[in-house]
C-alpha cells in the first residue's frame, strides 16, 4: 500500500543476509504521525503486539512469526531450547483472540523443530517471510473475490456509489498488505467502480476513526466516519448496500469473532435485509472450535482505554478523561457474530456460506 507515494508493507526486514533488521509501522502514532519502529528482540515483539503498535489478526500472526526468529537469534548459546520455550509462551500470551497468532506460532514450531540454533535462525526467518508473504497474497485474492460482489451491486445502481459500512480496521494496516474487508473496496475503487465507505469510529480505541479513515484517505477512497451507534439508522434509511467486516477468529461452524460492536451491526443488517459479509484469510479459521460464543476466548483489555480518549490538541498528542474520575469501566475487545447472521465468508479461495459445509467445501484440508 502507498503512503506519500512510497510502497509499504506493515512489517518488513532490511539489510544483508545474516544481518537483517525488522521494522514495523507504529500504529499507535497514526493518524497524526507516520513513524516506523525497529523491533530487535522477542521482548520488543511481545510489547508491540500487547500495546497494539501492531494489531489486526494477520499482522499479529506475521509479527509473532518474526518474534520467533528474533528469539532464536538472541537466545544465549547453551540455553537455546529453554529460551525458545519461554519465548513461544511469551508470544502466545500477548493477545488471546486472533487465531492467526497461534497458527503462525505452530508453523514456526514445526519450522525449527529438532534444529540447532545456527540452523534454526535462518529457518525461522524464512518461515516468517513465508507467513508474511502468504498473508499479503491471501488478502490480495480476497480483494478479487469481493470485487465481484461490489460489481454486482454497482450494476443495480448505475451512476451511484456502492455504500459500504465497515467496523474497526480490517484494511492493510491489520495485515501485511491489502487487508481483508477493505481489499475488495480497494479493488473496486481501482477498477473504477464508485464506492463510498461508512467508517464506524470503533470505540474504545477508535481503529475506524484513526486507522481505517487514514488508510482509505491515503488511497483516495471517499469515506465518512460515523459514530458507532449510527449504522442501524443508516441501514433503516437505505444508506448501506453492504456491510463488510474482518474477523479475528472464525470457527468451523462459521461463527466470527471481530471487534466489539460487530454483532450489533450484524443484527441491524439482518433486520434491514442488508448483506453482511465477513472477509478473512484461512489463517483466521480455527477448525478446532465450533460454537464461537462458547469457545472463542474474548480479550478483556484495560478499563483505562474506555475512560480515556487519546487525540491531538493544539499542544500535541494528549489523552483526556471522559468520565467521572472515580468511574469504573469494563473493556471487552471482541464479540462473536453467529453464523446465522452472516451472508457469506470472503476468503482467498472464494466466497462460501458461513457454515461448516461451506467452509469445508473451500478448505477440505480442515475437515
Ligand atoms: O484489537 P485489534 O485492533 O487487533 O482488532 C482487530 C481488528 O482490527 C478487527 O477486529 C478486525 O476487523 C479484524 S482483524 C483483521
Amino acid at each position: 500500500m502507498n503512503v506519500n507515494g512510497r510502497h509499504y508493507r506493515t512489517i518488513w526486514t532490511e539489510g544483508e543476509a545474516g544481518n537483517e533488521r525488522l521494522f514495523i509501522i507504529d500504529q499507535t502514532a497514526l493518524p497524526h504521525a507516520f513513524q516506523t519502529l525497529e523491533l530487535s528482540s522477542c521482548g520488543d515483539v511481545c510489547q508491540a503486539i500487547r500495546d497494539m503498535q501492531v494489531r489486526g489478526a494477520g499482522l499479529i500472526g506475521a509479527t509473532a512469526a518474526y518474534g520467533v526468529w528474533l528469539a532464536a537469534r538472541t537466545a544465549p548459546a547453551g540455553n537455546f531450547a529453554a529460551f525458545m520455550e519461554r519465548s513461544f509462551a511469551a508470544l502466545r500470551s500477548t493477545r488471546p483472540t486472533a487465531g492467526n497468532l497461534f497458527r503462525a506460532l505452530e508453523r514456526q514450531a514445526r519450522a525449527i523443530a529438532g534444529k540447532a540454533q545456527t540452523e534454526a535462525i535462518p529457518a525461522a526467518l524464512a518461515e516468517a517471510q513465508t507467513v508474511a508473504g502468504e498473508d499479503a497474497e491471501a488478502c490480495r485474492r480476497i480483494g478479487t473475490f469481493g470485487l465481484e460482489l461490489i460489481r454486482e451491486i454497482a450494476a443495480r445502481k448505475p451512476g451511484k456509489p456502492v455504500e459500504i459500512l465497515t467496523h474497526c480496521n480490517a484494511g492493510w494496516l491489520a495485515f501485511v498488505d491489502y487487508g481483508s474487508a477493505l481489499s475488495p473496496v480497494y479493488a473496486a475503487f481501482d477498477a473504477g467502480i464508485p464506492v463510498h465507505v461508512w467508517v464506524d469510529e470503533t470505540r474504545p480505541r477508535n481503529q475506524g476513526a484513526r486507522l481505517t479513515a487514514w488508510e482509505l484517505g491515503c488511497h483516495g477512497v471517499p469515506c465518512d466516519i460515523i459514530a458507532d451507534n449510527a449504522g442501524g439508522h443508516l441501514m433503516q434509511h437505505g444508506m448501506v448496500d453492504l456491510v463488510l467486516t474482518g474477523a479475528d477468529r472464525v470457527t468451523r461452524w462459521g461463527d466470527a469473532a471481530n471487534k466489539i460492536g460487530t454483532y450489533l451491526k450484524a443484527l441491524a443488517a439482518a433486520d434491514n435485509g442488508v448483506p453482511f459479509y465477513v472477509a478473512l484469510p484461512s489463517t483466521t479459521l480455527d477448525p478446532a472450535l465450533r460454537d464461537g460464543m462458547a469457545e472463542i476466548p474474548i480479550e478483556e483489555r484495560s478499563p483505562e482505554e474506555v475512560r480515556f480518549v487519546p487525540g491531538l490538541s493544539a499542544h500535541g498528542p494528549e489523552e483526556v478523561l471522559i468520565c467521572p474520575e472515580a468511574a469504573s469501566a469494563r473493556n471487552w475487545a471482541f464479540d462473536v457474530t453467529p453464523a446465522r447472521l452472516i451472508t457469506g465468508l470472503i476468503t482467498e479461495r472464494g466466497i462460501s456460506p458461513a457454515s461448516e459445509a461451506g467452509i469445508m467445501g473451500l478448505f477440505p484440508e480442515f475437515a
